[in-house]
């Protein structure tokens, strides 16, 4: 995919991984509809990326989720692109994670995302990408770390089956499993302490693999 001119939606674009990679996008010449929960983080990007479109949302919020992303799409004339940026984790032994952190995880990694990735569907046309950052908890869930695993797991197998399902429309659907990424993520955990983690990717790192899923995305094909 060409970023330049791409009309690209970024939900979760208040977090670090996600206004990283707004920024990048930004210089690389793409439209961007930034979404978020933070209004100050996301006023702070208007006002240092011009162009951008912003809008706030809450992942609990799930039609709001889908309302916004129809927007962007109308606002930006169409979409050629959506990265999913939106998460949170929790830590701590299975017994000890409430009903309700657990419907939490389910709900910010996992349903939200989803709720993006699906209203984005119809908007898409050949050559577009659907990209969800879920984590190599996802290949190989650590102790501890059970129901953000499962949530991310959630979502990886909902991309891999909708992967197959829009690869005759040339829409490319790419389930992007980082390693561990130095944003002080885990300490923004709903519950419950991190486990001593090695040292991880750098967000620069971190922005380059998304920034390659996308690029490395095949183009539309050219008409008959
Ligand atoms: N950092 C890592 O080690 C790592 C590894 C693998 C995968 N990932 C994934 O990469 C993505 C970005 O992570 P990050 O490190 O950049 O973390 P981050 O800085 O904490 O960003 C998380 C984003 O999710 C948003 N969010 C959380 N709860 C929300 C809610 N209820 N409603 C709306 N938005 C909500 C945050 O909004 P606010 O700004 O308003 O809080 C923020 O924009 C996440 O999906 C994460 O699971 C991270």
């Amino acid at each position: 995919m060409d970023i330049e001119g791409a009309r690209v939606l970024v939900p979760g674009a208040t977090g670090a991984i996600g206004s990283a990679l707004a920024r990048t996008l930004h210089g690389s010449g793409a439209l961007l509809h930034l979404a978020g929960r933070d209004e100050a983080v996301l006023r702070t990007l208007g006002e240092q990326l011009p162009g951008v479109l912003t809008s706030t949302f809450d992942a609990y919020d799930l039609d709001g989720c889908a309302a916004l992303t129809d927007r962007a799409a109308e606002r930006l004339g169409g979409l050629d692109a959506v990265v999913t940026c939106v998460g949170v984790p929790a830590f701590g032994p299975a017994e000890t994670v409430s009903d309700a952190v657990a419907e939490h995880l389910m709900t910010v990694n996992a349903l939200a995302p989803v709720a993006f990735l699906r209203a984005a569907l119809p908007h898409m046309t050949s050559g577009g990408v659907l990209v969800a950052l879920t984590g190599v908890v996802a290949d190989a869930p650590p102790a501890h770390m059970a129901d953000y695993a499962a949530a991310k797991s959630a979502l990886a197998a909902w991309v891999e089956a909708v992967r197959k399902e829009q690869r005759r429309r040339h829409v490319t659907l790419v389930d992007l499993r980082l390693p561990h990424v130095e944003t002080g993520f885990a300490g923004r955990a709903v519950a419950g302490r991190p486990p001593r983690l090695p040292p991880g990717l750098s967000v620069p790192a971190a922005v380059a693999l998304v920034m390659a899923a996308l690029t490395d995305a095949p183009p539309a094909p050219a008409a008959a």
